[in-house]
């Protein structure tokens, strides 16, 4: 294997020691302690296991985590309440809709029902806004996870040919938008690609950086990827009960120069950049900046 190994467990442990350090500071200091409300709307496995996971990373960085567990049936309105009145209330700092919900209710709908300044996985226009313009409140958390993989990495992103698969909302569309701004790990030339894209293998071929995250599982082939390119894998596809990711990892190892394996890549960094976004709406709580 000739690729060097991107830990994204390893980058997210150290941030998330750093994390714990700067929360510890904050409530010395303002005797607030950071707090996020996790929604979780019935009875997914998967949704569950995620929000376990993000409740025991607040639990070790010292920020307090609640649950809310909703039947399946509840309906919008319900939800909406829900989040009108953890909106109002000055304890909590963030709030968390684990996704996907129900199909009887509008995602975008109860997306749009959190305040901006608790939006902490970023979704809210007003927050996307923003994060488009170059001055974020809120960075959404895998695409900035990826951001911190390429810097930690040394990966040079000034100047490269990034190619994003995917433009999801939550992943593929953020990511190239910070990929093509001004600042670290950034500045780069960005293509994106979707499901319509034609001639995707001659695209990718061009590609410096590769960031995959379409959930297609070992759609990336070596044949599709240029000798020496980095490639940042954000797919999660369970296949035979095991996690592969949206790249052929160990041929594609042999031609990249860097890559995330799956799991331990990217995964780990999103949970750790949604603990630092809580802190900072817990700063923004007390009308600290940074
Ligand atoms: N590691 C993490 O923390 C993390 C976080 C979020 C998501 N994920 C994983 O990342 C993957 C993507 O998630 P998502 O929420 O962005 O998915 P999504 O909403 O389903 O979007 C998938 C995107 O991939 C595109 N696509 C699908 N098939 C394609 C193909 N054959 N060629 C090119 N593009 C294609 C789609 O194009 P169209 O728009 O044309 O349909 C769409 O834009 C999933 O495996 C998910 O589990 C991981």
């Amino acid at each position: 294997m000739a690729a060097a190994i991107i830990d994204g467990k390893a980058v997210a442990a150290d941030l998330r020691t750093t994390l714990a350090e700067n929360v510890s500071k904050f409530v010395e200091r303002t005797n607030v302690q950071p707090h996020l409300a996790a929604l979780l709307v019935g009875e997914d496995p998967a949704s569950a296991v995620y929000v376990r996971n993000k409740q025991r990373a607040c639990d070790k960085a010292g920020i307090r985590s609640t649950l809310h567990r909703l039947p399946a049936e509840i309906t919008e309105e319900g939800l909406l309440a829900l989040i009108k009145q953890l909106n109002k209330d000055p304890t909590v700092h963030g709030i968390l809709v684990q996704l996907p919900l129900p199909g009887h209710i509008k995602e975008q709908v109860v997306l749009d029902a959190v305040t901006p300044l608790k939006d902490v996985d970023c979704f809210h226009p007003e927050n996307v806004g923003l994060m488009v313009q170059g001055r974020p409140r809120f960075l959404p958390c895998t695409p900035h996870g990826v951001q911190q993989l390429l810097l930690t990495s040394g990966t040079q992103v000034a100047g490269a040919h990034a190619v994003v698969l995917g433009r999801s909302e939550i992943v593929g569309k953020p990511m190239a938008m910070m990929l093509v701004q001004r600042g670290e790990a950034a500045n780069a030339t960005v293509t994106v690609c979707h499901s319509r894209t034609a001639g995707l293998a001659e695209i990718t071929r061009q590609a410096d950086i590769i960031v995959a995250a379409i959930g297609k599982p070992r759609f990336v082939t070596a044949d599709m990827v240029k000798p020496g390119a980095v490639i940042i894998d954000v797919g999660i596809n369970r296949v035979d009960d095991k996690l592969v990711g949206d790249v052929d990892y160990e041929p594609v190892a042999e031609v990249a120069s860097a890559i995330t394996p799956v799991p331990g890549g990217v995964g780990p960094m999103t949970i750790a950049m949604l603990l630092q976004n809580t802190l900072t709406a817990a700063q923004l709580s007390v009308g600290m900046t940074s």
